[in-house]
């Protein structure tokens, strides 16, 4: 499958739904629709709301799993993972004036603006799931449930707290794993779960495809960490060098560069194999899997 042609689809495709279902920059208060705007639309590979695609065309009837449902929520894991960046960007936090290409939110709209942009996109996640027309589906509340939970205090909330906590301490390998599962893990492998929970997936395939999102998730922090000591700023469109100048704990730093690199491929590996028994339909979700490891932004 040509899984370049498949991103820029769907990244298309959620860039619409994101534009139709976010309040419009002009609606009062302007400052905070504006901030919320600015951050959502930088740019941004959209990975979590096309593993909510990915995952619902693996196990659903082709056709049939374009639901309301199924565009809000994916939308609403893009809200929430911008939250996140806007956040994870404060002084108080990561301290980054460059994302996604342009000047972060706070350094364009002041601190207190991108503080609440970040809560109001956080919020407008369980509005957009909630409020999605069909809900008499059941399926909502699950993916409400998986979304407060991944996003919450043991879910990302709680990896980023332990991985501020952990700046310029020597921290061991399950501290470490702790940390990336929870702050980057949490939100793909929910993405994934809420995909296949919307398509009426079954106990065994949502038990494959969370072994699945698991190592997705891990594996995409790993490259985060390596992409910041081998990548380019121009590409990443983020400060790269910062977890080495603020003593982050991050994979090469702990393990060094090759063996990260190697658990990165043996995740994908893992990944891949917990896919066996998936047809075709789940080849999207295959090549994510690599993409993780081998993009370079
Ligand atoms: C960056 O996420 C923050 C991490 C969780 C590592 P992405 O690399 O998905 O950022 P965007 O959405 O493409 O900007
Ligand atoms: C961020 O991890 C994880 C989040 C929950 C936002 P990083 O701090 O490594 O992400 P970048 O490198 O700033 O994108
Ligand atoms: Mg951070
Ligand atoms: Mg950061
Ligand atoms: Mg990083």
């Amino acid at each position: 499958m040509d899984l370049e042609r498949y991103l820029d689809e769907k990244v298309e495709f959620i860039n619409g739904a994101l534009d139709r279902l976010l309040p419009p920059g002009e609606m009062y208060p302007r400052t905070v629709h504006k901030a919320m705007r600015y951050s959502v639309f930088a740019g941004g590979k959209r990975l979590r709301p096309v593993l909510v695609m990915a995952s619902a065309e693996a196990v659903g009837e082709p056709g049939n799993f374009m639901s309301e449902a199924l565009v809000n929520t994916a939308c609403a894991f893009e809200c929430i993972h911008t939250y996140s960046l806007i956040h994870d960007d404060l002084p108080s936090i990561d301290n980054d004036d460059l994302r996604r290409g342009r000047a972060t939110c706070h350094k364009v709209f002041g601190e207190a603006a991108a503080i609440l942009a970040g809560d109001a996109l956080l919020t407008a996640a369980f509005e957009l799931v909630s409020g999605s027309g069909d809900r008499e589906n059941a399926a909502l509340v699950n993916v409400i449930n998986e979304l407060s939970r991944a996003a919450g205090s043991t879910g990302m909330i709680g990896g980023q707290v332990v991985d501020i906590e952990s700046e310029g301490k020597q921290i061991d390998t399950a501290l470490l794993e702790y940390i990336h599962i929870h702050k980057t893990g949490s939100l793909i492998l929910a993405a994934v779960r809420c995909g296949a929970i919307l398509a009426g997936a079954g106990p065994m395939e949502l038990e494959r495809l969370t072994r699945y999102g698991e190592a997705v998730g891990l594996a995409f922090q790993i490259a985060d960490d390596i992409l910041d000591v081998v990548g380019t700023s121009s590409d990443m469109g983020k400060q790269t060098g910062g977890d080495e100048e603020r003593k982050k704990a991050t994979y090469p730093a702990i393990i060094g560069l090759a063996d990260s690199k190697e658990i990165a491929e043996e995740l994908v590996e893992k990944a891949v194999n917990a896919l066996e028994g998936f047809d075709e339909r789940a080849d999207a979700l295959r090549g994510i899997a690599r993409y993780v490891v081998e993009r370079r932004q």
